[in-house]
């Protein structure tokens, strides 16, 4: 006989992992599925975040990072380093280190949570009386059966016709994590979140990048005024991006990479590259499901049709994550796989749309919360705006990273915050006052009413709601 659960969870992102968690809490019995492997076979729990995204990205981005100070910064604080070299290698095989850390930490979770974990791929056989007969493909073949099922499958990286990823010289964002020589050429079409950050570390690192992107407005769904000021600091830095061009035929040889394409102007031009990074958005994952065996309904894009409590068109089956409509971002997946949990006990789960904080974790870092100036435009809000330079705060100045602002919008007759937009060091962290801001509903004189340490960057987040009622103190 099958093993029986209350709550199978499909997938061990950070939608899945944090869903079977959160139902196991509530007093579910409950398996969680994931199929990833790591290089020795074993288990690897944490999905694209963990394993190909999020967090080995940032590894990488930090040791750049870290390079880049050495390299150019260290000197201006009275540092010599003399015979300064960078092991590529050395720094993968780190990143490597912290994906485990991250794998071995979600697998000591399940067990402290008592979340049966299996580990294979899992695919729907059928409906049976009160739940879902659930098929396991790994080392061997189980079936389990769950009264309810939340599926977070994820995505996988979309890929361009005619250039297929072989992950050696068209690279998704998993062969772009696995680089061991830093390229003397690299190029990425695509200039959103993985574009930049995969440049950034491989520009510190001293290779020549050029991103193409198709669309004339650089960042597009950034506050203009945001991404202006990023794209001058892009631009300094000698990270090559061209806007609004259209990519042609993509050749490989022994030599690397060719591209064709035509620029904004009209012009046909070709990149002759070492390596490209295809990063052009991702598709929802529902790969190998057997979602037709239930009549699961998935939309034309492939993502599975979900109400705004992440459920199926089935009773009893739930999705979240990439898998769904909204961004593809691990924290909206986390917060669908808490809500989607306490709705299966009958609590009110509820993830707030209009509060989600994104982060590009380029240098400078970008990070925004709430609407845009050209949304408000576009709808018709009346505003009022706030900006504040971090050049003109002392923590920058003593950090020695000056560049960027703060921006506040709020509602031009109640005062409450709209969209905080901010280009600038540690805009990662300095967001998330941001975002609590805003879910309490509170207004930019609220924040501007908020004693903050003093010196620290938090403090431009002060002056620029104070910029909302334009008395800036420091500027
Ligand atoms: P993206 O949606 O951020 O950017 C794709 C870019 O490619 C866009 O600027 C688009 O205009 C451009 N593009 C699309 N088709 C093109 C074409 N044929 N030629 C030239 N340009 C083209 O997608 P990306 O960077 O691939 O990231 C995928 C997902 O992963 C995103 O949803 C992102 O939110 C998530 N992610 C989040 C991170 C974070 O939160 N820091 C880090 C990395 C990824």
């Amino acid at each position: 006989m099958s093993k029986q659960f209350d709550v199978i969870v499909i997938g061990g992102g950070p939608g899945g992992y944090i869903a079977a968690i959160r139902a196991a809490q509530l007093g579910k019995n409950v398996a969680c599925v994931d199929e990833w492997k790591n290089a020795n076979g074993g288990p690897a729990p944490g999905g694209t975040c963990t394993n190909v995204g999020c967090i080995p990205s940032k590894a990488l981005l930090q040791s750049s990072e870290h390079y880049e100070q050495a390299s150019h910064h260290f000197a201006d604080h009275g540092i010599t380093v003399k015979g300064l070299s960078m092991d590529v290698a050395k720094m993968v095989a780190r990143k490597d280190t912290v994906v485990k850390q991250n794998n071995d930490g979600i697998l000591y979770l399940f067990k402290k949570n008592k979340v049966s974990f299996f580990h294979g791929r899992a695919s729907f056989v059928k409906a049976t009386d009160g739940g879902y007969e659930i098929k396991v493909a790994g080392a061997a073949e189980e079936s389990i059966v769950g009264q309810q099922i939340i599926i977070a499958t994820g995505s996988n990286a979309r890929a361009l016709p005619g250039a297929p990823f072989d992950e050696q010289l068209i690279l998704s964002n998993d062969g772009a994590l696995r680089i061991e020589t830093a390229p003397k050429k690299l190029g990425l079409i695509g200039s959103g979140v993985i574009g930049l950050e995969m440049g950034s570390v491989w520009r510190r690192l001293g290779t020549d990048v050029t991103i193409l992107e198709g669309l004339p407005d650089f960042l597009g769904a950034v506050d203009q005024q945001i991404a202006k000021e990023a794209k001058k600091a892009f631009d300094k830095q000698g990270l090559k991006i061209e806007l609004g061009v259209t990519v042609g035929e993509i050749k490989t040889s022994k030599k690397g990479v060719n591209i064709a394409y035509t620029s904004a102007k009209g012009e046909a031009k070709t990149l002759d590259v070492d390596k490209l990074i295809i990063s052009i958005g991702r598709v929802p994952n529902t790969i190998g499901l057997n979602v037709e065996a239930v009549g699961l309904k998935l939309d034309e894009r492939g993502a599975i049709v979900v109400d705004g409590d992440c459920k199926t068109n089935l009773p009893g089956v739930w999705a979240v994550g990439d898998v769904v409509r909204g961004p593809m971002l691990a924290h909206k997946a986390e917060e669908e796989g808490v809500a989607v949990a306490e709705r299966i006990v009958g609590q009110h789960g509820h993830v707030n749309f209009n509060t989600i904080p994104w982060v590009i974790y380029t240098s400078p870092e970008i990070a925004w919360v709430g609407r845009t100036e050209q949304q408000l435009k576009a709808d018709g809000v009346a505003y009022k705006a706030g900006t504040f330079p971090f050049l003109a705060n002392g923590r920058a100045r003593a950090l020695g990273d000056t560049t960027g602002m703060v921006k506040m919008l709020a509602d031009a007759k109640t005062d409450e915050i709209l969209g905080v937009h901010i280009v600038g060091p540690m805009a990662s962290e300095l967001i998330a006052e941001c975002v609590v801001a805003m879910e309490f509903r509170a207004s930019a004189e609220d924040i501007a009413r908020i004693c903050h340490a003093h010196p620290s960057l938090s403090e431009s987040t002060k002056e620029a709601a104070l910029a909302v009622d334009k008395r800036t103190l420091n500027f």
